[in-house]
């Protein structure tokens, strides 16, 4: 898979995808990814790439040519599945969009900042909008990098062991149950029975059990929302 991400703050995106899972993946060659400046593209002396917007509104608007080109470049190199603009309007991040992406060859992932992008950007270049949650945040980068790193770890071989991707909370639409190692007590605060028991079948029984109690507890809709899931 090939993920380029599109920025004008391209350092806020260096650090978070260089760890952990996501390093080991690059390292594999499971997984490239690009990260290109906007700016590089910008007008002028001073590589200019926002405005002000019509209409008089508080802010600044990135502008529509130097992320055209940015974009035509790569897309004269590859096809992609899928560009992606980071969006609090967005469709909502969750398990089987990060299972659907995790698919892909080549994705895009453009990051707005400022007061916005020129929409005609998204009306035109964008194939989806992705939101990490109803909050928004100062720019698109940190969301893309939440996006990265919950479908690089769902490519085989990410994973140190397969199945536990598969095992994750939300997978089966359930969360996970707990888990406990040693020591069996601590503080008098004791790991369940089961756990110890050696036996497999009981010990499963008994994650089952706990992952319906607690997606019950903690998120009912989950539950509620099983039938139906189609990206
Ligand atoms: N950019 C700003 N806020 C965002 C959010 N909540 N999700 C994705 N991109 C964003």
């Amino acid at each position: 898979m090939r993920i380029d991400i599109l920025t004008v703050v391209p350092e806020l995106l260096g650090d978070p995808l260089n760890y952990s899972i996501i390093k080991r993946a690059k390292d594999k060659g499971l997984v490239e990814i690009y990260i290109h400046d906007i700016r590089e593209y910008g007008k002028g002396n001073y590589r200019q790439v926002d405005d002000y917007s019509y209409g008089g509104d508080a802010g600044m608007v990135l502008t529509i040519e130097p992320i055209h080109k940015l974009m035509d470049e790569l897309k004269a190199q590859r096809e992609y599945d899928e560009i992606i603009y980071m969006s609090p309007d967005g469709q909502l991040l969750d398990q089987p969009l990060a299972n659907h992406l995790s698919c892909k060859t080549n994705i895009m992932i453009l990051c707005g900042h400022y007061k916005g992008i020129d929409h005609r950007i998204r009306e035109h270049l964008i194939t989806r909008e992705i939101s990490i949650g109803n909050y928004v945040l100062s720019g698109g980068e940190l969301a893309a990098a939440i996006v990265c790193d919950s479908i690089i770890r769902l490519i085989p071989g990410a994973l140190s062991d397969e199945t536990s991707a598969l095992s994750d909370c939300f997978q089966d639409n359930l969360l996970s149950p707990p888990v406990y190692t040693r020591p069996a007590e601590y503080n008098g605060w004791k790991v369940p029975e089961v756990l110890l028991s050696g036996n497999p079948k009981l010990i499963s029984r008994w994650q089952e059990e706990q992952a319906w109690e607690r997606t019950r507890l903690l998120r009912p809709e989950l539950i509620e929302g099983m039938e139906g899931e189609d990206k």
